[in-house]
């Protein structure tokens, strides 16, 4: 049993017996009961806050999304007008009302009933419309019934971090995707923003000058268990973040045949520095919170 902070909140069995963040690598797409355990949770806290996280993000995302989950995912994406898009995870369908706004023609899923529900009413009239669904991404049957070969991109925007295992999601991307077609994902960087830095602040006097010096303290990469988060400030609930180190975030992919051809490391610009807020992601120009990847089919699934 491992402990997950704040709460005492208890989880089965989440690490293997060397530690490694548990994933499921069979060939059977039916997931353990400890995984399934952890996503009904994740469900259970995400239903409770879809009215705040909808409103939190309203049409278009909030400055995270706008300033750098969106544009660095949309350039990764070269999204083309009349191309299939799949958005997984979509939450409120911030991601998926702008690639629905460039041309795309969207279908999204999120796990949450209640979010899809939100995402559903955020659709007006003269919109491009986007077919919602509720689709589990840990199914990956479920996400298959969406279309074998039938998109020519798919995104996964800020929730992978919030999935007990990944497999599932890229066994489906893999049959999913169109030949030629990409997977563009962005996530909290593993590097410093998933692994609960320590945000530090100093005063100096530099020659008869006050500066300001940030920096993050970072105790953990390789190993790290999950914890409860708080999420965005305000947040009803704390629900569990599943941290992964570079090499297990994309090493289920690399099994699943998807090759990882295109990143973007995301931090925000000087231009939106926050005075009122030292301590704030907004004042870390030089450290990224937000990592996009691409991944494609390499050449053994695209049968060359
Ligand atoms: C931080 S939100 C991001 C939402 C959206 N992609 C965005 O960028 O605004 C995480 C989303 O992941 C969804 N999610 C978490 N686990 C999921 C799963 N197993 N299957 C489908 N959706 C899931 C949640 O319901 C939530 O909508």
């Amino acid at each position: 049993m491992i402990e997950l902070g704040i709460l005492g909140l208890q989880v089965c069995a989440l690490r293997d017996s060397e530690g490694s963040l548990m994933t499921d690598h069979s060939s059977d797409p039916k997931l353990s009961q400890d995984v399934h355990d952890l996503n009904q949770q994740g469900l259970s806290s995400w239903e409770a806050k879809a009215t705040f996280w909808d409103e939190l993000h309203g049409d278009e995302g909030n400055l995270f999304h706008q300033r750098l989950i969106s544009p660095a995912v949309e350039r990764l994406l070269d999204l083309q007008a009349g191309e299939h898009v799949l958005d997984i995870a979509c939450g409120s369908g911030v991601m998926a009302r702008r690639m629905a706004a460039l041309g795309g023609l969207v279908t999204a899923v999120d796990f949450s009933a209640a979010l899809i529900e939100r995402a559903l009413a955020r659709q007006q009239p003269g919109m491009p419309p986007i077919q919602y669904d509720v689709v589990d991404a840990t199914d990956t049957q479920g996400l298959i019934a969406l279309g074998e070969n039938a998109f020519d991109a798919i995104t996964c925007t800020m929730a992978m971090m919030d999935m007990p295992t990944l497999s599932p999601m890229y066994r489906a991307v893999a049959q999913l995707l169109a030949p030629g077609g990409r997977f563009v994902f962005a996530t909290m960087h593993p590097a410093f923003n998933s692994n609960n830095p320590v945000f530090m602040a100093e005063k100096a006097d530099v020659g008869g000058e006050l500066v300001d010096t940030l920096s993050l303290k970072i105790t953990h990469y390789l190993d790290m268990p999950p914890v409860l988060g708080a999420g965005a400030p305000g947040e009803p609930n704390p629900h569990p973040y599943y941290h992964r180190s570079l090499q297990d975030l994309l090493s289920d992919a690399f099994d699943c045949g998807l090759v990882l051809d295109g990143l973007e490391e995301a931090a925000f610009p000087p231009e939106d520095h926050n005075d009122a807020r030292l301590i704030s992601w907004s004042n870390y120009h030089q450290i990224p919170p937000v990592m996009a990847g691409r991944l494609r089919l390499g050449p053994e699934q695209r049968g060359a």
